[in-house]
């Protein structure tokens, strides 16, 4: 079965009861945590890719749905990559999903190498001749990308894919053999340009709002919704919600929409990535002004929220000084407020005041101590925010760390941010989602 060349479509396959009425439906996808280098984290969740574009795809699984069979790949959650990309190569230089390549001539094309593609000054041109051998000039469009976790340049060859998300959902009257399948564009390139991913993540998944990106493919019943909820432990899950819920979290039924409060996403010209605004930095009743023309984005990279210089010395200046109680103890890069947490000779949790990011709106985004401290060592623990130096683009990029077992709701339907704060006030997590159970 060919994939028909730009038909964008969805096929929700019920194995009966194909009249019952979809008052809402999301999708739910497991979300898990790595440990990268240097103690930072990255998080992935899988689709799967229809197998026969991969015959020989390196891939973890192979599971039939129906008579066809679809391969489970990990992709690395990006919510700021323009468009999703993958390892399709079964060795290093031949293509299998490339049968079905955007070739050179074709809008999209053009549309992956300018506006909806990754900048860097430091990436070759784009040029029509592949690196790899197999094409002849114009067969294909190669397009750069920049790994997101290196940072360097490599090239990808866009295709017209076919991928699903299956066997988990949330929602009303929906049976539990729905498929839901996407046809998006995606960059298809060498297994080796993912050697330095956590193993087995052979990929991309673009959450941002660029037009090529996962959302953007959604279609109804599913909005254009993506929830997150990241775990903060490597050996448990957390969830990813694709559409307008409900979002039970856990077996309780709590859903998940109850605990949001809401901002408005700011549009960035230069940036599919998701920004908010941020006004003021409240610890302990005393405000720390954010400059009107500044920036605040939301990370799925990088690991610990960086503050530009200026918001970075105020911020630790006035968290020290609320945290006078607590022993100091030497910094451990790359942080530069730490508290012994060592009394004669034990471990001890420590409680430090609430850090409030005030929003446009006066929200009130919460950072409790689970968000704001980060345990280095057994007796260390460090203020979890990092400098990012006194130019940086953003003044303010929020990193995962302060945002583990919250809730966030990135709407495109209406460009709205819905955030929860710490799950954990309210005595449940992200990693409380079962799997195994159908929400219905
Ligand atoms: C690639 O080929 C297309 C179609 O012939 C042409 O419009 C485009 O300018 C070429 N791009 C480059 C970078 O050579
Ligand atoms: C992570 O989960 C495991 C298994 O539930 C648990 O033993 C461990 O203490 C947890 N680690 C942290 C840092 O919470
Ligand atoms: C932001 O405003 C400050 C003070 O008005 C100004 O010095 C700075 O150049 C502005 N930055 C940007 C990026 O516009
Ligand atoms: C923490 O304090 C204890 C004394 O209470 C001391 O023995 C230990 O070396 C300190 N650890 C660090 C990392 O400062
Ligand atoms: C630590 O040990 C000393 C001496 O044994 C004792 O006086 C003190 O109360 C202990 N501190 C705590 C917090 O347990
Ligand atoms: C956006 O949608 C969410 C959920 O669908 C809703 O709760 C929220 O009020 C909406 N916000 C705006 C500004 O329309
Ligand atoms: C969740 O916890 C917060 C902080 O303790 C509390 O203000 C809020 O009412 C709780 N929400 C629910 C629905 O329990």
């Amino acid at each position: 079965m060919l994939v028909p060349i730009q038909v964008i479509a969805i096929i929700l396959a019920f194995s009966c009861h194909e009249h019952v009425a979809i008052a809402s439906f999301s999708l739910v996808v497991p979300v898990n945590k790595h440990a990268g280098a240097a103690g930072n984290a990255l998080y992935s969740a899988h689709a799967y890719f229809y197998k026969p574009q991969y015959p020989n795809a390196r891939i973890s699984t192979t599971t039939y749905f129906g008579n066809d069979q679809y391969v489970q790949q990990s992709l690395l959650i990006d919510i700021d990559a323009p468009f999703i990309w993958h390892s399709s190569f079964p060795h290093q230089e031949s293509c299998e999903a490339c049968p079905n390549p955007v070739t050179c001539g074709e809008f999209q094309c053009t549309d992956l190498r300018t506006a909806f593609s990754y900048q860097s000054p430091s990436c070759p041109l784009p040029t029509n001749h592949s690196m790899y051998d197999e094409y002849n000039d114009c067969e294909v469009c190669p397009v750069n990308v920049i790994s997101p976790v290196t940072g360097e340049c490599s090239q990808v060859i866009p295709t017209f894919d076919q991928f699903m998300f299956t066997n988990s959902y949330s929602g009303s009257g929906i049976l539990s053999s729905d498929l839901y399948v996407t046809y998006p564009i995606t960059g298809s390139t060498a297994p080796s340009t993912f050697d330095p991913f956590p193993s087995n993540v052979l990929g991309v998944m673009a959450l941002s709002s660029s037009p090529y990106a996962l959302p953007a493919y959604l279609r109804n019943p599913i909005n254009r919704i993506i929830a997150l909820c990241l775990p903060s432990n490597i050996s448990t899950t957390g969830v990813l919600f694709l559409g307008n819920g409900p979002y039970y979290i856990d077996q309780s039924y709590v859903d998940a929409m109850g605990l949001l409060s809401y901002t408005m996403l700011v549009k960035h010209p230069k940036s599919f990535g998701y920004f908010i605004g941020v006004n003021a930095i409240v610890i302990k009743s005393k405000s720390i002004l954010v400059p009107n023309n500044a920036t605040t984005k939301i990370s799925t990279l990088d690991p610990y929220t960086k503050l530009r210089t200026d918001i970075y010395n105020d911020v630790v200046r006035r968290f020290s000084k609320v945290t006078k109680r607590i022993p100091p103890a030497k910094s451990v890069t790359p942080f530069g407020l730490c508290f012994n947490t060592s009394v004669n000779g034990t471990t001890v949790g420590i409680k430090v005041p609430d850090i409030d990011l005030i929003l446009q709106e006066g929200k009130k985004w919460t950072i409790s101590t689970a968000n704001s401290i980060k345990q280095v060592t057994e007796d260390v623990a460090c203020l979890a925010v990092v400098d990012g130096g006194p130019t940086s683009e953003h003044a303010i990029v929020i990193g995962t760390h302060q945002f583990e077992d919250n809730f966030l709701m990135f709407n495109l339907e209406n460009s709205t941010l819905g955030f929860s704060s710490s799950l954990l006030r309210n005595q449940t997590s992200c990693s409380n989602y079962d799997f195994s159970v159908v929400y219905n």
